[in-house]
This record gives C-alpha cells, structure tokens and sequence, in this order.
C-alpha cells in the first residue's frame, strides 16, 4: 500500500462528505455558509479525517460510521486554522494556498466563520448519535470533544500565545505542543479505533500512536516554518519568527528537531505493535512520511 495514493483515495471520500453535509442554500445568512466552504474547499491534507477513517477499518470497522466523525474534526481543525491566522492571533496571509479567510471576507465574518464549523461539526456529531444511539458514539463524541477544548487545542493555543516574546522552558514548550496539535491528531486515532470496536487496550495503544505523531507532526511544521517553501505548504514561511514564538527550533535548533522526528516515529511505529493480526503497514508508512513531508 503506498501511502500517498491512500491519502488521496480517502481525501476524496472525505472532501465528498464534507460537500454533501455542510448548508449552501441561499438566505439571509448565505455569506456564512460561503465563508465556512472557502476555507473547508481550499485543500487541505486531510490528516485527521484520514485517521479516523483508517483505524475505524483496521480494527475491522466500516469506515463509513465513521464519516460524520472524521467530517466533524476537519471543521474543527478547520475552523482553528482559521482562527489561528487572524490579525489577533498569528496574523497571516495565505492558507491552503489562498488569502486567508479574513483577508476575503473581512474579519468579522472570518470569526463567524470560524464559530459557525465548530458548531456545525458537534451538530453533525450529535445527529448521528442521535440515528445511532451506541456507547461507541458517544465515547468518540467525548475524546473529540475534550481534544478540541481547553483541555486540548484551545489550552495549547491560549499558552502559544501567551509565551509570544519570552523564554520559555521544555515542558511549556512540550504542553503547548501535545495540547494545540497533538491533541485532535491522538483523538482522531481514538476515535477511529473506538468507533471500529477497539477493545480499551487497543484504544490506549493507538493513543500512543497518535500521541507521537502528533508532536512530530507539530515539530515538522515548525522546521517548515523555517526551511519550507510556500508553494508546496501553501503558506507563509518564517510566520514563527516574526511572532517570537516559541519553537522545537527556537528551543533546540534545527538538528535536533530532525532527530526529534525521527525518534517519534520509531515510537510510533513501536505503539503498533499489539496489532499484530492487523494490517498496519499503512500506519507505520504515515509515521514516516510526516516525519520528511514537504507540505
Ligand atoms: C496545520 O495543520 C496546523 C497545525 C496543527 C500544524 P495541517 O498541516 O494539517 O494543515 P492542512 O489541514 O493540511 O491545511
Ligand atoms: C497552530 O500551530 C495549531 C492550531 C491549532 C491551528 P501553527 O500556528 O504553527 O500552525 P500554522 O503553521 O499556522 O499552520
Ligand atoms: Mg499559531
Ligand atoms: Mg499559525
Ligand atoms: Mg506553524
């Protein structure tokens, strides 16, 4: 299996999902609905969707249970990102490879936008608990919720941007990485496996999983920061530096940030060893295409 044609294969399923549940119909409030398609239709890996569905079906799940699941978490990373890039927080320019959402539809909307996919994704969550009335859904339904919340992506992103312009020690830095990325990429393993049966031993190991690649994930994106080129990331580089953020480069330079990569990718790829009578292989693969990604 090769990773990269995987990834496109499910980035359709997905993308095909996302443009069947999120509203496009004219009305009073139509500029919303636009504003949330923009960004959600400008690309995009994918990632975490791609999660939830790949470990749903590994541990023999149909991923197609898992769709309102993996759609919801896109609109959540999503809206982050669109939330990220305002003036008040990183103040950038382009994203997914198009002006930022605020740059097009000003930054009110950009906000609006923002809190429109968040509420939106626990919607479609709730509607397919709501058709499908299991402890499963509601266990995924919490490991997402938590993941996105203070207790996750929001608490990395409020330490982020409080240690902008100062010194800040490992395990700060450590905190804002596991919390502002880590988080809603170990959820979306979580999930996935929960939704597909994962017995609890199952669940904590690819938490582990999901745990490694998350802050490797969050280290590379800030070597790309500095080495990427715009083109193929479909953003700014040096965004990190102008904002005086705090970073596994600005903390440990650049070679040691590479090596960090790759030691949670061994990590990664040794959390999956209890699922032996799987197919993994494409897990193992994922684990070392994000540590070299060039987007
Ligand atoms: C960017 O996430 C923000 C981080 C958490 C590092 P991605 O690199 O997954 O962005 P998209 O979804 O592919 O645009
Ligand atoms: C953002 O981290 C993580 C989010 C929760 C959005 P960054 O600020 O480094 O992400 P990019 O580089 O803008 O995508
Ligand atoms: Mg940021
Ligand atoms: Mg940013
Ligand atoms: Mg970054």
């Amino acid at each position: 299996m090769d990773i990269r044609n995987e990834l496109v294969k499910y980035k359709d399923i997905i993308e095909e999902h996302l443009d069947k549940i999120l509203p496009n119909e004219e009305g009073y409030q139509k500029k919303i609905y636009e504003a949330m398609r923009y960004s959600i239709f400008a690309g995009g890996k994918r990632l975490r969707p791609f999660l939830i569905l790949k470990t749903c079906e590994m541990v023999s799940g149909n991923y197609k249970n898992a769709l309102p699941f993996a759609s919801a978490i896109e609109m959540i990373h999503t809206y982050s990102l669109i939330h990220d890039d305002l003036p008040a927080m990183d103040d950038d320019d382009l994203r997914r490879g198009r002006p930022t959402n605020h740059k097009v539809f000003g930054e009110a909307i950009a906000i609006l936008a923002g809190d429109g996919l968040l509420n939106f994704a626990f919607e479609t969550m709730i509607k397919a608990m709501i058709n499908d009335n299991s402890e499963k859904y509601i266990n995924a339904f919490n490991e997402i919720s938590k993941a996105a919340g203070i207790h996750g992506m929001i608490g990395g992103q409020v330490v982020d941007i409080l240690s902008e312009n100062k010194e800040i020690d490992k395990d700060t830095l450590d905190f804002i990485h596991k919390k502002k990325t880590s988080a809603l990429i170990e959820a979306s393993v979580v999930a996935g496996g929960i939704l597909g049966g994962a017995t609890n031993e199952e669940v904590e190991a690819l938490r582990d999983y999901g745990r490694s690649i998350g802050l490797g994930f969050q280290i590379r994106d800030d070597i790309l920061d500095r080495i990427g080129n715009v083109e193929n990331l479909g953003k700014d580089i040096g965004s990190d530096e102008e904002n005086n953020k705090a970073t596994y480069l600005s903390l440990y330079g650049i070679d040691n940030a590479i090596e960090k990569t790759k030691e949670l990718c061994t990590n990664a790829c040794n959390s999956l060893r209890l699922f032996d009578k799987y197919e993994t292989s494409i897990f193992t693969e994922l684990a070392e295409y994000l540590v070299y990604r060039k987007k």
